[in-house]
Formats: structure tokens, C-alpha cells, sequence
């Protein structure tokens, strides 16, 4: 079934010049872009989408990284993309994840990490309410899916 989900270059993933890089992952992975909006998020929908973290330590932090600066928030589309994306980032840290992911191969910081991802498909709809309007969401195919897609069935 085909997905959609969330992903948010981070301030620290605009700051460094990393967003062109970060979009061609997902690009020649063969994912759909679905929508798109750069902005600097206000604190109240930074709250929002990281509730599920409301009273740990890094809370605070985490909510005046996040409106610090200008972010990319994307919808990304296709089947499975969800936990794609999930594993492109790797770990939540630079320091810890993988060479090879995103996170891994751009990052050491222990707090600023680039990416944001939902991380299920519950995350995935109520995030991409909190930026995007129904009508915002681009519906339209790539010429390539039989390539991209393909099951050799
Ligand atoms: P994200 O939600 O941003 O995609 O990251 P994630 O799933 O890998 O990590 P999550 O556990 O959801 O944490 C959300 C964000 O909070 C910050 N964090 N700091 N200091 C800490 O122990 C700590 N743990 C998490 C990170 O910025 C993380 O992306
Ligand atoms: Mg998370």
C-alpha cells in the first residue's frame, strides 16, 4: 500500500548546505515527492510534533532547536517509505549511526541530527496535518513507476 510520511531537514541540515543532498537520496531511491514548504516553525507545532517527548530532559532543547532556524518540511510517497526513510537516517545521532545513512555519513553532533522522519504510519498522518492542508498534498504519477516499482511478475 502505498505510504506517505514526514520528513523535516532540520535547521542544522540547512545551515550546512546538506538539504540538495538529502532530497537526492530520496530522489534516486525512487521516491515521490508529494509537497513542500520551507519555513521557520514556531515553537507550538514543534510541541506538537515531538509530544510523544513532553517532559523528557531534552524536551526544551529540542523544541527551540527545531524553531531556531529555517526548516524544509517535505511529504514523501511510496510504498514502504515509512521505514525507507526511517533506515536512509539511521540512529538518532550522527555519533552512533551507521556510515552509509544520512545521520551516519553527515553527522557527530549528539543533538543537532539533521533529519526528522515519522516513525510509524499513526506518526506519519498526524504529523503531516500539523504542516499540511489536504489540497497542499500534489497528487500525480511518475512516468518511471513500472521501472521504479516494478515486481517482475
Ligand atoms: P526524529 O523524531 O527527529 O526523526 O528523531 P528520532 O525518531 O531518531 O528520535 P526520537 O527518539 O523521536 O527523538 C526526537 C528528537 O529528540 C532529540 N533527542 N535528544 N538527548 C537525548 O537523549 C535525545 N534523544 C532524542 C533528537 O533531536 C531527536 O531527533
Ligand atoms: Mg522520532
Amino acid at each position: 500500500m502505498t505510504e506517505r510520511t514526514l520528513v523535516i531537514i532540520k535547521p542544522d541540515g540547512i545551515q550546512r548546505h546538506l538539504a540538495g543532498e538529502i532530497i537526492g537520496r530520496f530522489e534516486k531511491k525512487g521516491f515521490k515527492l508529494a509537497a513542500a514548504k520551507f519555513m521557520q516553525i514556531s515553537e507550538e507545532p514543534v510541541r506538537q510534533l515531538y509530544d510523544v517527548h513532553q517532559g523528557k530532559p531534552f524536551f526544551e532543547g529540542l523544541v527551540k532547536f527545531l524553531s531556531s532556524a529555517p526548516v524544509l518540511v517535505m511529504v514523501w510517497e511510496a510504498e514502504g517509505v515509512i521505514d525507507m526513510i526511517r533506515k536512509m537516517m539511521g540512529a538518532t545521532f550522527g555519533c552512533d549511526a551507521e556510515a552509509g545513512t544520512i545521520r551516519g555519513d553527515f553527522g557527530a553532533s549528539k543533538g543537532c541530527n539533521l533529519v526528522h522522519g515519522s516513525d510509524s504510519a499513526e506518526s506519519a498522518e498526524k504529523e503531516i496535518k500539523l504542516f499540511f492542508r489536504s489540497d497542499e498534498i500534489v497528487d500525480y504519477k511518475l512516468t518511471d513507476a513500472d521501472w521504479l516499482y516494478g515486481t517482475n511478475d
